[in-house]
Parts: C-alpha cells; structure tokens; sequence
C-alpha cells in the first residue's frame, strides 16, 4: 500500500534528499516549506498536490499544514517528519531576541504543534512521528548555546510523547528522535557561520544522512545518532559530560 509521508523542511538539504528518496519510492507526499512554490527546487516534486506553504515560525503554520492535509483528503498519516530547521552561530550576547524567538519557534514549537494538530491521521494510520533533533544536544557547544538547547527540549518532548502513546505494539502511535551529525547543506552558511573556518569536505552530504535517516525509521529504537561519529559523541556527551565539557573549554579558549 502506497506510504503517506509528510516532511517539514523539504526545500533544501536533509528534507528534500529525503523526499527525493520517498518519491522514488513512490510515496505519497506532503512537502511543507516555507518560499512560494515558484521558488521550490526544479522537477515534479513540487507541484499544488504535494506543497504546502507555510513559515513555520509563525503562529498558526500548523493549521495551514493541517487544512491543507484536509483539503486534500488526506486521512491517513503514515510518517511525520519534523525535519525543518534554523540555526544561528555566535555570542549569546549578542543574539536578538528576534532570532531566539525564530529558533524556538521553528526548531521546537512548530514540531509540538504539528505533532498535535496531526494527531488524528497519524492514529488513523498507527503512523510513526520522527523528530530531527542533532548530536549537539548531548554536547556543550559555544555559540551555538539557543540552536542546541530546542534539539535537546525537543528530545525531552518525544520521550515523553513516546510514553503516552503507548509507543510499541497496539500503541497510538511510534515516535522516534533522530540525531544526524554535521552535514554539507546551506544551514551552516544560512546560520552565519564563517564558511572560511569550515571544512565542508569532511562533512557527509545531505544524500547520504537522508539515506542513513530511512534505514533508521526501520529501526524501533526511540533515539538514534547516525553514523559511527556522531554515535560516538552522543556517547561521550551523555556519559561522559564533565570530560567532555573541559575539553569543550579547553578549545574554546
Ligand atoms: N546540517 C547539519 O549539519 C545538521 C546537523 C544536525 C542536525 N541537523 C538538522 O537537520 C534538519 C535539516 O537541516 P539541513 O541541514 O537540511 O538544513 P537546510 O538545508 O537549511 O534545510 C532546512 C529546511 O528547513 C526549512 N525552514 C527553515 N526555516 C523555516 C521556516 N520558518 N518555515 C518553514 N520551513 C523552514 C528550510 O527552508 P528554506 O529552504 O526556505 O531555508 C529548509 O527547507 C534541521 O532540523 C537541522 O537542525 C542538521
């Protein structure tokens, strides 16, 4: 039977490898972004069927997503993945409380409202709900201090939706937090990070973390890092935390 996807985040980067790889296997999809349709990535992808515009950092984006699920008789959600992010790099102390805002609200409360505003076709569906959270939320990482705290929240809040739904056979629905390492896509430089300082060849690309994200949704652990790296440092952040933050500090001087 034809899978239901819906993906946050499907213009760029992790998302739309991701939807690349679901429509090549024939899924039907709902992609959510938030630049107008003209402005989506070339193909048949992006068509009024499958695209729905909504910023994610404005109150209310998850009843768009919702009506236009609705409008589209789609009743059914299979998988839910509240993949879209932002980021911002630099001082704490000079962070806006503009950009705060943005980041809380894309990066955490949009995937809670979704969450709840999808509910009922994803427990039609026994469907399965994967929130994209990142390896830096086990780990101390200077100037990046508002980014890294909703991935962890957003972490905290999929533990806790896993147990009331009775997550496992019979339950309402599955939840799983997935945690990629560093990537090559255009968060980094959307993010301010100087490219100069950065070495991008050491950075999978977003391919090949869509491609490891699938094999994970197989998988019925609640939490997984990908790839041997970023496995290793959510090891050594969560178990490990006073070596790791000394270290952290030791660098950051
Ligand atoms: N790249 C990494 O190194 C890395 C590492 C760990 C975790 N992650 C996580 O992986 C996920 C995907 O990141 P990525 O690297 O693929 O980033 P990306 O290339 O910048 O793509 C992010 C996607 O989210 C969308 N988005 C951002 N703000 C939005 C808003 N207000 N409303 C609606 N959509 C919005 C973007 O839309 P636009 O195209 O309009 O910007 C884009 O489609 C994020 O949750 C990120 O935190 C990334």
């Amino acid at each position: 039977m034809t899978q239901t996807v819906l993906i946050t985040g499907a213009t760029d980067g992790i998302g739309l490898a991701l939807a690349q790889i679901f429509a090549k296997a024939s899924a039907r999809l709902v992609l959510v972004g938030r630049r107008p349709l003209a402005e989506t990535p070339a193909g048949r992808l992006f068509t009024p069927a499958t695209y729905c515009q909504a910023d994610l950092s404005r109150p209310g984006a998850a009843d768009v997503v919702r009506d236009f699920c609705r409008l589209r008789k789609i009743t059914w959600l299979d998988l839910l993945i509240l993949n879209a992010g932002t980021g911002y790099v630099g001082p704490i102390a000079v962070q806006t409380p503009e950009s705060i805002s943005a980041l809380v609200a894309v990066n955490l409360k949009a995937p809670i409202a979704l969450t709840q505003a999808l509910l009922p076709v994803l427990e039609t569906a026994q469907g399965k709900v994967v929130f994209v959270s990142s390896v830096s939320s086990a780990l101390p990482t200077p100037d990046y201090a508002v980014y890294t705290a909703t991935k962890a929240a957003l972490e905290g809040f999929a533990r806790s939706l896993r147990v009331e739904m009775g997550d496992g056979p019979g339950g309402r629905i599955r939840v799983q937090t997935l945690f990629p390492g560093a990537t090559r896509t255009g968060l980094h430089a959307k993010s301010g990070v100087d490219q100069a300082q950065m070495d991008w060849t050491k950075f999978p690309p977003a391919g090949q973390v869509a491609a490891q994200m699938i094999q994970a949704m197989y998988d019925d652990r609640p939490a997984l890092a990908l790839g041997l790296g970023s496995r290793l440092r959510r090891f050594a952040g969560r178990r490990l935390g006073g070596l790791v933050d000394w270290q952290m500090r030791r660098r950051a001087r």
